[in-house]
């Protein structure tokens, strides 16, 4: 299938999509090693300890420290490419090294996300989360770094495909030339473990009969279709069981790249102006609404939440993170934010009920077996139905 118009170079933008030579790898990697307090935030020795260990390493560039509810956020540059052990190693170090403080301080749930001791040099498939993208820098490369807490790699779906694929969320997509040829999808099928490319716009009627269901297919990635580029990567990854049960699925994070050939910056922010409901809030239990905030606003109390978001921008420099600015710090989200507040009583007056509380296949936490057994014998057959004979 053809992918792009027959004049490609007209649709790359060449003269506006200008590289340098050297690559540079954006690896985010996510955990949560311990909260503070409850599952609510990060104790700051926590930040400062990993600080620390990355600050000692000279693999990197550069790097940020940063967290969304209980989970630190570690965001990385190097020349080291995907999947590389050496990150993956400073990585779990770094995390480990965190661990052992929330362990001295007695923090909620010590080194949850670092369940397997057989660590085998690859990070992805343990309990931390990894979105990492590897890329000429553009001449000017801006990228935004979503960043959730309370919530699963499935909640990306609905904005990605807002921010690549809606028109009426990005205009560019309609009036840039260097992007009018669309974007790629790739989504990741994780009960089934497998794969399949999406081309928007001409797929998006297929595409939507999948990502509409987040729970199980997951946007993983985004391209420029003029230019197969990397748009965007999220930290969805296949399940695994370690320890008796499924991890490395929790409170994803995303990389976005913005400007020149890919959404602008203000695009790629709009598609949080609609706080549109996730699976997660307590528990990992529960349906919400995915709230934007700052930085500071990061600690999910409310029945442990709303789930929310962050978004950091950063403008790349040689690898070097120029930044961040705290993109939601801005009072243009204030009605997100009320919406979201008020979508957040409305839910919770449902209690225990779906959908406010998650199909039961969904659940993270259950009774259902339990009480089933105790119950069991009570059950008693219901008489058949005379006409039909069932
Ligand atoms: C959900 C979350 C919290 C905890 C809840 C119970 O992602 O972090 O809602 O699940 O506070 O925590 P524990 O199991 O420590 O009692
Ligand atoms: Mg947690
Ligand atoms: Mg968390």
């Amino acid at each position: 299938m053809r992918h792009c118009p027959p004049n490609i170079n007209q649709w790359k933008g060449e003269n506006k999509i200008e590289k340098i030579e050297k690559k540079i790898t954006l690896s985010v990697i996510k955990a949560d090693v311990g909260g503070f307090v409850g599952h609510s935030g990060v104790h700051p020795e926590l930040l400062k300890k990993a600080c620390e260990e990355l600050d000692a390493s000279p693999l990197l560039i550069d790097h940020h420290v940063t967290y969304v509810g209980d989970d630190i956020n570690l965001i990385l540059t190097h020349e080291l490419g995907c999947n590389s052990g050496e990150i993956g190693r400073l990585a779990r170090n770094t995390l480990s090294a965190c661990t052992e403080v929330a362990k001295k301080l007695k923090l909620c749930g010590a080194g949850q996300d670092l369940l397997s001791d057989a660590f085998a040099g690859n990070i992805k498939g343990l309990g931390p989360g990894v979105a990492e993208m590897e890329i000429e820098e553009r001449k000017s490369e801006t990228v935004i770094i979503l960043m959730a807490d309370k919530t699963k790699p499935g909640a990306w779906n609905l904005p990605l495909y807002k921010i690549f694929a809606d028109p009426f969320n990005t205009t560019s997509l309609i009036i840039d030339p260097s992007m009018h040829c669309g974007f790629n999808f790739e989504v990741y099928d994780l009960a089934e473990n497998k794969k399949i490319n999406f081309a928007a716009p001409e797929e998006i009627y297929d595409m939507l009969v999948f990502i509409g269901a987040p729970g199980r297919f997951v946007i993983k990635s985004v391209y420029h279709r003029g230019t197969s580029e990397i748009a965007a990567v999220s930290s969805a990854q296949p399940l695994y069981r370690v320890a008796g049960r499924y991890v490395g699925k929790d409170d994803p994070v995303c990389i976005v790249r913005c400007q020149t050939g890919y959404p602008s910056l203000g695009e790629v922010l709009e598609a949080f102006s609609h706080p549109h409901l996730v699976a997660g809030w307590l528990r990992g239990s529960h349906t919400g609404p995915l709230l934007p905030v700052e930085v500071k606003d990061a600690h999910p109390v409310r029945f442990d939440g709303p789930p929310r978001v962050i978004a950091l921008g950063f403008q790349l420099a040689g690898g070097k993170l120029v930044g961040p600015q705290d993109m939601f710090a801005d009072p243009a989200f204030d009605n997100a934010r009320q919406v979201a507040l008020d979508i957040a009583d409305y839910m919770r007056r449902m209690g225990p009920f779906e959908p406010h509380r998650l199909h039961l296949d969904e659940m993270e936490y259950t009774t259902m077996p339990q009480v089933m057994r105790k119950l069991k014998e009570r059950f008693i057959d219901l008489p058949e139905d005379k006409e039909t004979g069932t």
